[in-house]
């Protein structure tokens, strides 16, 4: 069987732009450094009054399509993972291939749609769910189409509010990838827990500090499970380490947390002994406790170390600079940094063919999974092609009191009419529930 995995991406940004640090934290009575330094991030996008879930994974996917010559005939699936859903029966895939459908000769009537749910993990899902159909032989030579939507907005005071986003990834899993093959190893950490969650509202109930730990935890145990059926990791088998990103401040903990793992019995682990001492073994500690004490202070001293910063600043910092610009987008958010780390690769001129990624992917409620990923030798060619930055340039700034009315729009308890703030520009644009978005 030949390879199967990532061919292209398209991403979709939600046209404006909030500054944290100096437009939102000033308001909220918050030191801009708890933006900057804290939680990692500048500016968030969110959705213009005629951007929605629906328009903003039509317009990526219609972005996608042109640039690889598609049409609906050549693809299969079209699967939608989001945690901003509207419709509990219809999925959101149907939508957006109704959109679709407006501008291309042909329709999507032989090609399965779903939509898969499990909060920021889905689109991670969503793409082992397209891998396994085209290994399985039931692709009949078409590829899947994959987009993560999501509107990642918080109640107005909940501390979730500094940390909002909103846009679209469009991915394209196929034969013969162009971007990256997926591995077939995967490792999951899974258990049922209630530190976020959406029960019939829209907003989320979210215990943050919890959430928080939850993911840890998740995370080291999808790590001990993949090592399991790919063998022991080693902090520098990887070019780049793309987390599920909330906000990079969680990265940083997942880091340390996967840099301590990786390097325990290693000549990282001899390197260090006379600087920090060894890292505590469970057998050593008569309770669990004692134990995760001294992990805890083993990991501050690590975090100090020349060669945790010197690896840090190499592999993970190059995939956290789009999210620090664009905050939360919850099933998208681990597939830009993704693409923020090959674009920083591709700016800096390096060769990465044949390079390893590892992906770690989080959705609360909750479940990790940690897969690699290989880069491919037309890889610089989609990446190339992304134009991230002109369009997070495009996007209109708006001021504080633009944020709570644009808040209030995207409430579906409430409704009220406001102006746009920016132009759509031969775009699908959001006329209203229940009817076609048209194209303006
Ligand atoms: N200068 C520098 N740093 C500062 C600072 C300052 N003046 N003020 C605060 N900070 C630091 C804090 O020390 C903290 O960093 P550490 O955690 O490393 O100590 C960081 O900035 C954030 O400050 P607070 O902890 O005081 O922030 P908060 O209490 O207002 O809330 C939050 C933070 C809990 C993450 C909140 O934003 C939240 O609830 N977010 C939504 C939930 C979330 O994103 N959880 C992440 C895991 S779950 C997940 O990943 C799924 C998902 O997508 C939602």
């Amino acid at each position: 069987m030949t390879s199967v995995g990532i061919d292209a991406i398209e991403i979709w940004t939600g046209k404006l732009v909030l500054d944290l640090p100096n437009t939102f934290a000033p308001v909220k009575g918050e030191d801009p450094e708890k933006y900057t330094k804290g939680l990692g991030l500048h500016t968030s996008s969110f959705p213009d009054v005629y951007e929605d879930i629906v328009t903003m994974g039509a317009n990526a996917a219609k972005k996608l399509m042109d640039r690889k010559g598609l049409t609906p005939e050549d693809i299969g699936r079209i699967d939608v993972a989001t945690e901003s859903a509207f419709d509990n029966s219809k999925p959101v895939s149907t939508y957006i291939a109704g959109c679709l459908e407006q501008v291309y000769d042909g329709d999507f009537r032989y090609a399965n749609k779903g939509e898969r749910k499990f909060a920021c993990i889905a689109g991670t899902q969503s793409l082992d769910d397209a891998y396994n159909w085209i290994k399985a032989g039931r692709n009949r030579g078409r590829a899947a189409l994959v987009i993560a939507t999501d509107t990642a907005l918080y109640e107005r005071g909940d501390p979730g509010e500094a940390t909002q986003g909103a846009g679209a990834v469009a991915i394209l899993i196929d034969e013969d990838p162009d971007l990256v093959e997926l591995s077939t190893e995967q490792g999951y950490g899974s258990m049922d827990e209630t530190d976020f969650l959406k029960p019939n509202q829209q907003f989320p109930s979210v215990d943050g500090k919890r959430s928080m730990q939850v993911y840890l935890a998740r995370m080291r145990e999808a790590l001990e499970d993949y090592e399991s059926v790919a063998g022991r990791t080693h902090p520098d088998d990887f070019e780049y380490i793309p987390f599920h990103t909330p906000f990079p401040g969680m990265v940083r903990k997942a880091a340390l947390l996967g840099f301590r793992h990786m390097s325990r019995d290693t000549e990282i682990e001899d390197e260090l002994e006379d600087e920090i001492g060894r890292q505590p073994r469970k057998a050593d500690f008569e309770t669990w406790d004692d134990y995760e004490e001294a992990i805890r202070a083993y990991m501050d001293d690590l975090k100090t170390t020349e060669q945790y910063r010197d690896w840090y600043a190499r592999v993970i910092e190059p995939t956290l600079d789009i999210s620090s610009r664009v905050g939360n987008w919850y099933t998208g958010s681990v597939h830009i940094a993704r693409a923020s780390a090959l674009k920083a690769a591709a700016e800096e001129g390096k060769d990465m063919a044949g390079k390893q990624l590892l992906l770690g992917s989080y959705g609360s409620g909750a479940q990790a999974e940690i897969h690699a990923e290989t880069v491919q030798e037309t890889w610089l060619d989609e990446i190339d092609a992304l134009d991230v930055d002109g369009q997070l340039a495009a996007r209109t700034e708006i001021s504080f009191d633009d944020y709570e009315l644009i808040h209030d729009v995207h409430n579906h308890e409430k409704e009220i009419e406001v102006e746009e703030f920016s132009q759509p520009e031969g775009e699908f644009v959001f006329t209203g529930w229940g009817r076609m978005n048209e194209r303006r």
